[in-house]
């Protein structure tokens, strides 16, 4: 029988809200008084940051405080101006998310961006993976019979994988699943190498051998399946984050005083008791929850100072997922010199796996009609060279390409030329998270769960949609309803894991591994004299 949280409308009678005094314990301590305080304070806005705020409002929670690094809300939903026009006006164009990836079948479960999307009248297009052209160094060649050999092995190391993790076995890379289920590109098919980038890499960021097979397909599945195989791409000239500001604007008023921009924070302090957020201009707020969206990539970059520092526990998660850059580099040519009738060209390199391996029109008539606008792809390794680069260096590599994918033609230079620097943007140090191979979803729970009255949400925190800005609104539409509903007493048998469906989250102090320590032994070729071999003469 399930035990459900009951509905207690009492609301203030459950805030056992400290007062501000009763926050942490450190040399700060006097600073706290002074402090602005807030019951929830919100770190960060970007998706996560206001479904959190938005949670917190539908249950009536309307004390809190969004602290923004940037003068906007959207966080990695993030768009720039580029190129121009027929009349001299730059197109909008998103250097982060671009796609809603899943919309939902009619009838079936909707993915929440795709109804933001409708609500507040997204302009986006159907994006056709298989609308796609290959290439090598000589220019055209039709290697798209490898496309579907991957897809088949993909099928079966997909069943495998659900296989796996139904039955808690021990995890692979996606690259030994592909691998038994019979796609195992050589390493000199440079042919197969673009193929094994475009259909793993394009996605994921990291190599097939990066990631983690179980959770890949299961997130795979769980997005594709789950809502549908559909991705739109966004062309909205307003940018993707219209959805987040529409979702904000139904809580918020025009320059609401809860939002705080421009807002760097640098230290949190956090106890079981309270959190204090002392921010870069001396500022400091101090509430009774926070909730930490924070990207994976800050959390990993010390960019932000814990105090105490996070337990251990919390350390290993954060060190053990990982994050990668995915970098679009945009161009606007004179003309469109690319076939006219194609999305995606793929681009095997005679020497380096990723080396700007696919290429994207935006110049057909279903996205920026007669734009010739075009971009390229590259992500982690090649990514972090080409961010490490000047815009002129990347250019020419990007140029010698172009050149040998259409030896006919007399290729252009860009009239616009652009392209973030994920891995070092300070908000943000990188793109998205991925699960690596043999990571648990204990680890997982281990990254999720809160530390004292410290929570954390976003993008990296859900296993089943990480990566994607869905995976963030769930987690933070989470994030918000536990707290309204902890500190409105609704959640009943917090002591009972099992049963109980709010709450603080559960979190392991101690990962253990699979073998006994029995097991090590002569019998399993452990030579050694004692267990770790540390002899004492
Ligand atoms: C290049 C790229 C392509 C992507 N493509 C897609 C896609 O096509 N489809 C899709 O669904 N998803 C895509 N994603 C992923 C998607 O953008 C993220 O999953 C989602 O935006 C994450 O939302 P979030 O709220 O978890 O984190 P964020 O959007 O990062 O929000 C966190 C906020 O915290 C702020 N912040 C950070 N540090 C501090 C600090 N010290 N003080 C104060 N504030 C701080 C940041 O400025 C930010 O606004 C892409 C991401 C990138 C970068
Ligand atoms: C808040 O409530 C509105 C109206 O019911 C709903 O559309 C929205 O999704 C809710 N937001 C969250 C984050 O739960
Ligand atoms: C790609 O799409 C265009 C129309 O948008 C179509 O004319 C063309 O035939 C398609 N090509 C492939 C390979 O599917
Ligand atoms: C994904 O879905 C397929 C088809 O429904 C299923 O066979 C497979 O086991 C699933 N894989 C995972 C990892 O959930
Ligand atoms: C584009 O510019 C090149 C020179 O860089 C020129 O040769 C070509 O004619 C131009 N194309 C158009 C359509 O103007």
């Amino acid at each position: 029988m399930h035990l459900r949280c009951i509905s207690l409308l009492t609301a203030a009678a459950g805030l056992a809200l400290q007062p501000a005094g009763a926050v942490p314990h450190s040399p700060r301590d006097q600073d706290a008084g002074t402090c602005k305080k807030t019951t929830v304070a919100i770190l960060g806005g970007g998706i996560a940051g206001i479904a959190a705020a938005q949670a917190l409002a539908n249950a009536s929670v309307h004390d809190f405080a969004i602290l923004e690094y940037r003068d906007t809300i959207g966080g990695r939903a993030w768009h720039k101006p580029f190129g121009k026009d027929k009349d001299g006006k730059p197109y909008i164009i998103e250097m982060g998310a671009n796609w809603v990836q899943g919309l939902g079948n009619p009838g079936g479960p909707q993915n929440p961006i795709w109804s933001l999307a409708q609500k507040y009248q997204l302009k986006t297009q159907y994006s056709d993976y298989d609308n796609i052209s290959t290439y090598n160094e000589h220019g055209y060649k039709d290697y798209s019979h490898l496309l579907s050999e991957y897809d088949d092995a993909y099928d079966i190391a997909n069943a495998k994988a659900g296989e796996i993790l139904l039955n808690n076995l021990q995890d692979q890379s996606a690259q030994s699943g592909l691998a038994l289920a019979g796609w195992n590109p050589k390493k000199h098919d440079m042919e197969a190498q673009a193929v094994d980038w475009w259909k793993w890499d394009f996605e994921d960021n990291f190599t097939p051998l990066e990631s983690s097979l179980v959770y890949g397909c299961a997130g795979d599945n769980l997005t594709v399946n789950g809502f549908s195989d559909h991705d739109n791409f966004v062309l909205d000239q307003r940018g993707f984050n219209t959805i987040i500001k529409g979702m904000a604007s139904e809580f918020m008023k025009e320059n609401d005083p809860r939002l705080h921009l421009n807002t760097e924070v640098t230290e949190i302090q956090y106890s079981k008791d309270g959190v204090t957020i002392h921010n870069k201009d001396g500022s400091c707020v101090s509430a009774a929850y926070a909730i930490c969206t924070f990207s994976l990539g800050v959390l990993q970059n010390d960019a932000v100072k814990f105090t105490p520092s996070l337990p251990e526990w919390k350390q290993t998660a954060i060190q053990k997922f990982t994050m990668g850059t995915y970098t679009k580099i945009f161009m606007q040519f004179n003309e469109t010199f690319w076939p006219k009738n194609t999305q995606y060209f793929l681009y095997a390199d005679p020497a380096m796996r990723g080396w700007y391996p696919v290429f994207q029109s935006l110049s057909m008539p279903e996205f920026f009609p007669d734009s010739n606008i075009l971009f390229v792809t590259v992500t982690n390794e090649l990514a972090w060279r080409a961010e490490r680069q000047s815009d002129e260096e990347t250019k020419q590599e990007i140029m010698a390409v172009l050149r040998k994918m259409f030896p006919d033609q007399q290729i252009p230079e860009p009239t616009a030329f652009l392209y973030p620097r994920w891995s070092t943007e300070p908000w943000s140090y990188g793109s998205y998270s991925n699960w690596p191979p043999a990571t648990t979803l204990e680890m997982h729970e281990n990254l999720r769960a809160n530390a004292g009255r410290l929570w954390f949400a976003g993008e990296a925190t859900s296993p089943t949609y990480f990566g994607f800005l869905h995976g963030a609104w769930f987690e933070g539409r989470d994030a918000g309803q536990n707290i309204a509903a902890i500190m409105q007493n609704r959640c009943v048998n917090v002591e009972s894991d099992k049963l109980r469906e709010c709450g603080p989250r559960k979190h392991w102090e101690t990962l253990h591994g699979t073998t006994p320590l029995a097991d090590y032994s002569a019998l399993t070729g452990w030579m050694a004299d004692s267990f770790l071999n540390t002899n004492s003469e």
